[in-house]
């Protein structure tokens, strides 16, 4: 199925000059959404996978799902003050500030094989951020998948070295 198909671009959302990409017309559609799951499990087909997790919210939204798929757990890595028991933390810059991203201690043991799910490749600030969180429990990051890549922003660039998978791309 092509995926593409199904994402409504709203040009000029949340502001002048972006062009939104809504995946809730994808979502809704059952077939669809069954085939972006199947999609992404078959791109890491090859890779062992221990754990999938997804960074809030939107990643939930395939993460979970993929894990169920895999036969794995789910474990959120949480914008700060969400998580309830002890958690580490990665800062990282944006374009104005900084943002923070939080994940339990105990969410992975050491040398477990962790996939990385999201809806979207941006800067690629976000994953990067999940993966260090990943990486400072002494989990392996043995894959990165998205639904969306957005090739001019260069995600790719800051994720290279990880295994890096995208459905769709602008
Ligand atoms: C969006 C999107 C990705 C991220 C991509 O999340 O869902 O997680 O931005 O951008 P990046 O590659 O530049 O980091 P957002 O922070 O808007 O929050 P949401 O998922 O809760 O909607
Ligand atoms: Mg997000």
């Amino acid at each position: 199925m092509d995926l593409k198909e199904k994402i409504r671009v709203i040009d000029g959302f949340p502001a002048e000059g972006i062009s939104f990409k809504d995946i809730t017309t994808l979502l809704k559609d059952a077939d669809a959404l069954k085939d972006c799951i199947n999609q992404m499990a078959e791109r890491f087909k090859d890779v062992h996978v221990d754990i999938v997790i997804g960074p809030e919210s939107r990643g939930f939204i395939f993460a979970t799902p993929l894990a169920y798929l895999l036969g794995t757990g789910f474990v959120p890595v949480r914008k700060p003050g969400k998580l309830p028991a002890e958690t580490i933390s990665y800062e990282y810059k944006l374009e104005y500030g900084t943002d923070k991203l939080e994940i339990h201690k105990d969410a992975i043991q050491p040398g477990q094989k962790v996939l990385i799910i999201d809806d979207l490749l941006a800067t690629g600030g976000t994953m990067y951020a999940a993966a260090k969180l990943v990486e400072k429990l002494g989990g392996e990051v043995v894959g990165l998948g998205f639904l969306i890549e957005l090739n001019d922003l260069n995600g790719r660039e800051k994720l290279e070295g990880y295994k890096v998978e995208s459905l769709i791309q602008y």
